[in-house]
C-alpha cells in the first residue's frame, strides 16, 4: 500500500502504571481513487466505552478539516466492520440478513464499503456530499454516510414491506449508533440524520427504489 505516513507524535500522553508514556498517533492523509484501502482499527485507541457514552451528542457544526485514513477506517469499521472470524459485523442485524449497505460520501466521490476486504470502492465520482443531506452543515463536512437497504434480502420471508422497512431502520440505527459512539470515543463529532435527498441519491447510484431505500444518513467530522 502506498504509505505516505506523517508521523505525528501528538503529545498524546497516556498515563500508565509506571508513569507517562507517549503514544504515537499515525496520521495518514486519505488519497481518493477507485478504491481506498482502509487500515485496521487500533483497538487500543480511544476512550473507554463508558466515557464515549458520557460524551455522545449530536453535532451540527463541522470544520472542513479532512479525516485521516486512520479515522475514516475506524468510522467504517465501527459502522459495519467484520469483527469475528465468522464474518459477522460490529453491528447486529435482524435475522442476520444484513440488508444495509454503507456508502461514504467524500469530497472526491461516493464509495461503497466492502466490509470483508475492509476497503471503500468508488461508485460515483465528484462531490455529492450535499445530496446526502438537507442541512447545510453536511455539505462541507469531511464525511457523510448513507445507510441504504437492499430489501431483496427479505425475499422469501413473506413479510409486508412496512415490516421490512421497519427492520431495516432498526439495523441502520445500530450502525449509526456504533459510529456515534466511535466518534465520541475518538475525538470526532457525529450526528445521525433522517434527512437526506433520498430519491436523488438512489438515482445517482443507479439503485432502483423498488429494491433499495435510503434508510438513514450521518455526518462525521471535526
Ligand atoms: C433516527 C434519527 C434521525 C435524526 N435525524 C436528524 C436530522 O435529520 N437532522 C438533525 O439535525 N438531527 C437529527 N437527529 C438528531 C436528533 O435531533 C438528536 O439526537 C436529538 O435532538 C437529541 O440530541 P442528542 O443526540 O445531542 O442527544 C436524528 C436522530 C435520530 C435518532
Amino acid at each position: 500500500m502506498r504509505m505516505f505516513v506523517l508521523m505525528l507524535v501528538a503529545a498524546a500522553m497516556t498515563a500508565c502504571a509506571g508513569g507517562n508514556a507517549t503514544k504515537e498517533v499515525v496520521v495518514t492523509p486519505i488519497t481518493e481513487g477507485e478504491e481506498i484501502a482502509l487500515v485496521q482499527p487500533d483497538l487500543e485507541a480511544g476512550t473507554t466505552i463508558n466515557m464515549a457514552l458520557k460524551n455522545r451528542c449530536s453535532s451540527r457544526e463541522y470544520s472542513v478539516e479532512p479525516l485521516s485514513l486512520e479515522e475514516l477506517s475506524g468510522v467504517m469499521w465501527a459502522a459495519a466492520g467484520v469483527n469475528r472470524e465468522d464474518g459477522h459485523l460490529t453491528a447486529p442485524s435482524a435475522l442476520g440478513l444484513y440488508p444495509i449497505k454503507t456508502y461514504a460520501f467524500l469530497e472526491g466521490g461516493v464509495y461503497l464499503y466492502d466490509a470483508t476486504a475492509h476497503k471503500l470502492v468508488r461508485v460515483a465520482e465528484g462531490d455529492h456530499r450535499a445530496l446526502s443531506a438537507r442541512q447545510e452543515f453536511a455539505n462541507n463536512a469531511p464525511l457523510n454516510i448513507a445507510y441504504i437497504a437492499d430489501m431483496s434480502v427479505y425475499e422469501g420471508h413473506n413479510m409486508p414491506v412496512e415490516a421490512v422497512k421497519s427492520l431495516c431502520g432498526m439495523d441502520a440505527a445500530g450502525y449509526a449508533e456504533n459510529v456515534n459512539l466511535y466518534a465520541a470515543g475518538n475525538g470526532l463529532k457525529a450526528i445521525t440524520r433522517g434527512s437526506a435527498q433520498s430519491e436523488e441519491v438512489l438515482k445517482l447510484l443507479n439503485l432502483c427504489p423498488e429494491r433499495y431505500a435510503l434508510i438513514l444518513a450521518q455526518t462525521v467530522g471535526k
